[in-house]
């Protein structure tokens, strides 16, 4: 009987390790499908997200922004970001990003944070 217990409980904890770290993967995986999300990764269809946290809305020199992104001035953190994440389109009509997700309010904060380590 014990062992059964011990067992079960094993599995448990086994199962709640590979929940602990698929959703995060899963998130950014939503964005890196068209962003590079560090450095090194190679670019995607859309701009790169490497530290985006205090950099200026449309300026990585490279990417050629929509007229819609070029618009607008702010630098990115936290917020700006959760509101572009729950509506690009809105924020910036006419916007390339055409993006549309069912995240949770929770999973946007998680996301923001996981791009946004360390807010300035
Ligand atoms: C289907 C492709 C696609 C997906 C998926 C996508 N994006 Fe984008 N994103 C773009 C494109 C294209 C642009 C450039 C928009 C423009 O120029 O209007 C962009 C622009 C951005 C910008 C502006 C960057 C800057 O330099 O100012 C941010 C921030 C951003 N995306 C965040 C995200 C996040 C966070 C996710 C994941 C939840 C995501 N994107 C998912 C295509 C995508």
């Amino acid at each position: 009987m014990k062992s059964i217990f011990t067992m079960t409980l094993f599995a448990l904890s086994i199962s709640q390790m590979a929940f602990a770290e698929t959703p995060d993967k899963a998130l950014l995986m939503m964005c890196s499908a068209c962003h590079a999300l560090s450095e090194n990764d190679q670019a995607g269809i859309g701009p790169s997200l490497a530290d985006i946290g205090g950099k200026a809305v449309a300026s990585e020199s490279e990417y050629s922004y929509s007229k819609a992104l070029r618009k607008l001035s702010f630098t990115w953190d936290r917020p700006t970001l959760a509101a572009w994440i729950y509506a690009s389109e809105q924020m910036a009509p006419g916007t390339a990003m055409r993006h549309h997700n069912s995240l949770t309010e929770d999973e946007v904060n998680r996301l923001t944070e996981l791009l946004i380590p360390d807010p300035h």
